[in-house]
């Protein structure tokens, strides 16, 4: 009898916890496709363009993950194959997601200039699910030959981390919605509505985003006050001020990423995974404590802040 009761109250109290931790989960920093995304113009089927880029692309081709476009060979070291065109039939080209610049998009994440050591580690905590949130990265992590995770994070690594982020105080934004490859976009009815206590991050260039172009970045929408905000707290108010590990101007130490100038999107992303145990990796350990006591609004501050400073 008392087994039962037991066994029901722990029940019920699971359930309680769980839809709390959901209420907080802040899903604009999860996007994912929509189930009934509004319709699109069907493609006219003609290849696509770049400013000054001398290629074109058709959707097909852009939409090839084992073969995405390289629209401006010119402003990167000649990449890996695994890089550009993945390991068939289970690695897709890493520059499908991350481009050829490693600056990827709000969905994925910047791996420009990351330590190669660091990058490393993160395919490891992929592979043994220490790392969640991606599951292509686990895919991905789990197929790839030893050769190519080595010569694609000594790639990325390489790679200079260019200005990708303009980020925007604001009240209001356009209404947007998640298309496919959690992209998201413009909605058609074209109105604006509050941002709330969100970041919402725009391509600058819509066509460029979804051609896979890395030569234009994105707008961040936060809210207004959100940059000096977070830039107190990262000095201040945690246990440990951020560039204490993450280096001078936070741009990175030896094995720790740098935050200057990365996508405010993942970054509260990571911090929300990291106290909420999805992402728990290997090196993961010195920033439990600096996370424990955030709230989500703080999470989003840090990341107004780290978006706007010169990566
Ligand atoms: C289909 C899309 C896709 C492809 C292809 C892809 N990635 Fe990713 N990658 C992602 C997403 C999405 C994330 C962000 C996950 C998150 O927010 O937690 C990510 C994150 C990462 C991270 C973690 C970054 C960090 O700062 O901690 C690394 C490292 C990485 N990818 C490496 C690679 C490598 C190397 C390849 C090619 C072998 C690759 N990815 C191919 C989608 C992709
Ligand atoms: C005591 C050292 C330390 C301090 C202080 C610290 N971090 Fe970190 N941080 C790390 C380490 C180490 C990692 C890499 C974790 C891993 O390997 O998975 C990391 C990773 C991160 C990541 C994930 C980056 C990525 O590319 O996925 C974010 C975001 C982050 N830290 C934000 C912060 C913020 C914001 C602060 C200040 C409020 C802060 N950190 C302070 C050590 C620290």
């Amino acid at each position: 009898m008392r087994k039962t009761a037991l066994g029901v109250l722990g029940f019920a109290w699971f359930g309680l916890a769980a839809s709390a931790l959901a209420a907080d989960r802040p899903e604009w920093a999860f996007p994912v496709t929509d189930k009934t995304p509004p319709a699109m113009l069907p493609d006219d089927g003609k290849p696509k363009s770049a400013p000054g880029s001398d290629r074109g692309y058709t959707r097909a081709q852009i939409e090839d993950l084992f073969n995405p476009p390289d629209w401006y060979p010119n402003i990167h070291p000649a990449m890996p194959s695994v890089v550009a065109k993945g390991e068939a039939p289970n690695v897709r080209a890493c520059a499908a997601c991350h481009l050829p610049t490693g600056t990827g998009h709000t969905e994925s994440a910047n791996i420009a200039a990351m330590p190669a050591s660091y990058l490393l580690q993160q395919m490891d905590d992929y592979k043994t699910g220490a790392r969640k949130g991606s599951g292509s990265m686990l895919a991905i992590a789990k197929a790839i030959s030893d050769e190519g995770n080595k010569a694609a994070a000594a790639y990325f690594a390489s790679l200079k981390q260019p200005k990708w982020i303009r980020v925007v105080e604001a009240e209001t934004v356009p209404k947007t919605y998640v298309a496919a490859g959690n992209k998201r976009v413009i909605h058609p009815d074209h109105i604006f509505e509050p941002l709330g206590a969100r970041v919402i991050e725009l391509a600058e260039d819509e066509n460029r985003l979804l051609n896979r172009d890395p030569g234009s970045g994105f707008v961040a929408f936060v809210p207004k006050g959100s940059v000096e905000k977070g830039k107190a707290l990262a000095q201040s108010g945690g246990p440990q001020a951020c560039a204490q590990c993450h280096g001078e101007d936070n741009r990175g130490a030896k094995e720790i990423p740098g935050l200057a100038g990365r996508t405010p999107t993942y970054l509260v992303r990571q911090l929300f995974m990291i106290q909420n145990g999805e992402r728990a990796g290997v090196g993961v350990e010195p920033m439990k404590a600096i996370v424990a006591k955030l709230s989500v609004d703080d999470m989003l501050n840090l990341a107004a802040y780290f978006g706007s400073l010169e990566p």
